[in-house]
């Protein structure tokens, strides 16, 4: 028998006594918050729990075990997790009046940065697990199940992606015709409004036939798009071949061009990059390599100099603009994306009126934008002049309205043309599929005009507020 296909409600229980339930009989429900690399180790954590017994299911209801698997990037993030563990606790009181027992836990940067806090705070959390500990997953649920409250944040020594296993084919092609590869964890920038750092850690690389087995076996499985992902991906360095059998150091441009060699895999991206870690290899596979998407997420932050130097963001504007330059004359049809913080302490209305100039002269395809929010430990957080929170409400909405504006001009400079578009799944409405351009804009097209998978070329008829309409070219 599949045993992923018992449903745990064939079990039978002894009212007020929680079943013990055979493993194979297990749901986990994961809730995922934050950036992709988010999603990336939900898929990861899924495995490992897929190969302890549990299957995934959708309805909250019906878990054995929750995991919320958190983000501390802003402040929001980390105060929406505790109101949702305020729901899951009666969820939790509920199913235990039923018989049924419902662990939870908490992963990611919020576990990592508030560790035992969380249990202190939310009594119903039987596990805290940080990032870089999620392999012992199994083994720390075993003992949850023996009765402790277990707070795993280490920084383990051994690397997690050895032990974590890989998703299954099926699990692979259920997860869609793209995917997200993490190549590289934590950071060395110590910026200074950002947690990651301090919650992720400091910069580690994964190998390169790691990945590159990693690719195949997504590519093998039907997967046509790879993003890599790391917090900074455009650092990751490893060793790899080189002529005479030897080996020499390669960085993330190099990488790509040993993945743009791999059968089936049609595209490629990678997020999130520092301006400082641009090299010309990378500039050079933008240049030379097509399956290498035209769209690059590179955060500025501010275009201010004096507030990028109190960032710690070690480069000016000015630098930022000569890269792009550099960029967009290896691959012209590049669309730039990036990363606005209002408000940091200190930024004053010329400061704010050069991020505005910048963004003028960028002309970006989209952008994120957020008001800045102290994070406990930082240096942010310790410097003086912070900024009213009504001046950086104010200034986050003229950003946002221009950048929202240059994403509408850029959609609509796309109408009449002839794009590649990669077709993803169903449309919401019937008769629809959903690819994804170049760009990385969902676009709408008739859903006779390919299957998934499928690389066809449409004709742009018009713009959606953030999507493309197409028809067969
Ligand atoms: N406040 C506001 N925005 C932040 N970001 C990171 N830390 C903070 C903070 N303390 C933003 C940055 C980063 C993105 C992922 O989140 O713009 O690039
Ligand atoms: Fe945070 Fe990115 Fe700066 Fe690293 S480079 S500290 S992840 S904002």
């Amino acid at each position: 028998m599949d045993l992923n296909t018992i449903e745990s409600d064939d079990i039978g229980t002894t009212a007020g006594q929680p079943a013990v339930l055979p493993a194979a009989a297990r749901k986990v429900f994961i809730k995922t918050y934050g950036c992709q690399m988010n999603v990336y180790d939900s898929q990861r954590m899924a495995d490992a729990l897929a190969a302890d017994g549990y299957s995934a299911t959708d309805a909250i209801g019906e878990a054995d075990l929750v995991l919320l698997n958190t983000c501390h990037i802003r402040e929001k993030a980390a105060e929406k997790v505790y109101s949702e563990l305020g729901r899951i606790r009666d969820m939790k009181a509920e199913r235990a009046l039923a018989g049924r027992e419902m662990l939870v836990g908490v992963a990611g940067c919020v576990a990592q940065a508030e560790g035992a806090e969380i249990i202190r705070r939310s009594p119903a959390v039987d596990l805290v697990i940080g990032p870089q500990t999620y392999h012992r997953l199994p083994d720390v649920l075993a003992r949850v199940r023996g009765g402790e409250k277990i707070v795993e944040t280490d920084y383990a020594i051994e690397d997690k992606f050895e032990h974590l296993p890989q998703p299954k084919r099926a699990e692979v092609i259920k997860r869609g015709v793209t995917a997200f590869l993490t190549v590289q964890e934590g950071c060395d920038k110590f910026c200074t409004f950002c947690v990651v750092p301090y919650t992720r850690g400091s910069e580690v690389s994964r190998p390169v036939a790691q990945i590159v087995a990693e690719a195949e076996r997504l590519a093998e499985a039907g997967v046509r798009e790879v993003t890599l992902l790391g917090q900074n991906v455009n650092a990751w360095h490893g060793r790899g071949e080189a002529k005479g059998g030897k080996t020499e150091e390669w960085g993330l441009g190099r990488l790509l061009f040993r993945l743009a060699e791999i059968p089936g895999l049609a595209r490629l991206r990678y997020t999130t990059s520092h301006p400082r870690d641009m090299d010309d290899e990378l500039i050079a596979a933008h240049r030379d390599l097509p399956a290498l998407m035209p769209y690059l997420h590179l955060p500025v932050q501010s275009g201010s100099d004096r507030i990028l130097k109190a960032m710690n963001r070690r480069h000016t504007a000015r630098d930022y603009l000569a890269l792009l330059d550099r960029i967009r004359a290896a691959r012209p049809d590049i669309a730039l994306s990036g990363d606005f913080i209002v408000g940091f302490p200190g930024e004053t209305e010329a400061d704010f009126e050069a991020t505005m100039e910048l963004v003028r002269q960028v002309n970006y395809a989209s952008a994120f934008s957020f008001k800045y929010s102290p994070r406990p430990g930082t240096p942010g957080a310790e410097m003086s002049d912070h900024v009213p929170e009504t001046v950086k409400d104010e200034r986050l909405q003229r950003l946002q309205a221009l950048l929202v504006k240059q994403q509408q001009d850029f959609g609509l400079s796309l109408v009449g043309s002839t794009i590649d578009t990669l077709i993803e799944k169903p449309g919401r409405q019937a008769g629809q599929k959903v690819g994804r351009s170049p760009w990385l804009q969902p676009v709408i097209v008739d859903e006779k005009a390919g299957e998934i998978g499928d690389i066809i070329q449409v004709r742009i008829t018009k713009t959606g507020y953030n999507s493309l309409f197409a028809e067969l070219a």
